[in-house]
């Protein structure tokens, strides 16, 4: 089965052709991540205006790039939410109109269920459940423990800041631009992860939920008591850097950890969202998995980390095998039936 898959949450812009679920036949990327620069974070207007202008190049490009014809498309994979509301305009009006010209199934994705699918994406063998699925990304932190491909339940959230927005605010105050994450990540490289000590949230509680908010209070109360960033050499700086990253790390193993004893059923464990790329986070959690005994699995690309189309498109053709015709509005209706969740 051929899905084109759709993604246009947040500032990328992005169509993939899917086999089955897990062949990637492309997956096109365009970004407006520059034009955000200045600003400091995400521009919502500028974002949906690069959409409007990337959307059919990009969709031209995964059919050619797959060397597919649109009519060979079997079905429509597009994010519904959550996301930016005009970015995600563009996406699903594209998405809607295909899907009513070629006469498709037209399937709304969840934009975490895309996250939670990634790790499929040219995987060969059979993947079991239950397992732990850890998204992590700008928007969100959550622990999934996953009873099929498009059932689970969240048993651990964050209760403030996302895992990648303690990077992008950490980012922030270390002087770095947008977007802070990989920025961050870069000035960790070789950095002491032990020079600076910061707060273990939660530690006496018992629960698999997060909190990202108090070591960004820290480390802005660390710098301003060190005569703020200016202050700290080249070294030292790097040094805070690999502290502050390995505390949030260091935190999410602890949730981990903390869901594997709570949930003995678990067989697996899933790293997927942006925050899934920073090494320092896969090293830690590649350890626990020796430590444990769990194998831990990744997306297969660094692409597949971060948003993208490949990811929809997994996840609509497992909506689709599970759910059949639930998964889906026909395009006969599509003006009056929400697209399902
Ligand atoms: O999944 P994603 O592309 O978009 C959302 O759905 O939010 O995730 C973006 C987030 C940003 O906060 C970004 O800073 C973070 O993922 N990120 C990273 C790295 N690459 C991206 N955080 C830490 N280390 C990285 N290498
Ligand atoms: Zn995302």
């Amino acid at each position: 089965m051929l899905i084109l898959g759709i993604e246009t949450s947040c500032d990328e812009t992005s169509a993939s052709v899917i086999e089955d679920g897990r062949r990637v036949l492309s997956n096109v990327i365009a970004t407006s991540l520059k034009d955000h620069e200045a600003f400091g974070g995400v521009f919502p207007e500028v974002a949906a205006r690069r959409q409007l202008e990337f959307i059919l190049p990009v969709i031209d490009q995964a059919l050619n790039e797959a060397h597919v014809k649109k009519e060979d498309i079997d079905a429509i994979a597009v994010t519904k939410g959550p996301g930016l509301l005009t970015s995600l305009l563009v996406g699903t009006s594209a998405a809607r109109m295909l899907a009513s010209v070629l006469h498709t199934p037209l399937i709304g994705v969840h934009h975490i269920l895309g996250h939670l699918s990634s790790v499929w994406l040219e995987e060969e063998e059979e993947i079991p459940f239950p397992n732990l699925s850890v998204s992590v990304s700008g928007g969100h932190s959550e622990l999934w423990l996953r009873e099929n491909h498009t059932m689970g339940t969240i048993i651990g959230k964050t209760r403030d800041d996302a895992a990648g927005e303690a990077f992008d605010k950490g980012a922030t105050l270390l002087g770095l631009s947008y977007p802070g994450g990989p920025a961050l990540a870069r000035l960790a490289e070789g950095g002491n992860p032990h020079f600076a000590e910061f707060p273990r949230p939660l530690v006496k509680e018992e629960t698999c939920d997060m909190s990202f908010s108090g070591l960004k209070t820290s480390l802005k109360y660390y710098l301003r008591d060190r005569g703020g960033i200016e202050a700290l050499s080249e070294i030292e700086k790097k040094d805070v850097a690999a502290s502050y990253q390995d505390a949030i790390c260091r935190h999410l193993v602890s949730r981990i950890d903390r869901a594997v004893s709570l949930h003995s059923e678990i067989r697996e464990i899933h790293l997927v969202g942006g925050v899934s790329a920073n090494q320092r986070l896969q090293i830690l959690l590649s350890s626990f998995g020796e430590k444990s005994g769990l194998r831990i699995r990744m997306p297969r690309r660094m692409s597949y980390c971060t948003d993208n189309a490949a990811m929809i498109g997994a996840a609509g053709y497992f909506l689709f095998q599970e759910l059949g015709e639930k998964a889906y509005a026909p395009f006969q209706t599509l003006a009056s039936v929400p697209l399902v969740s």
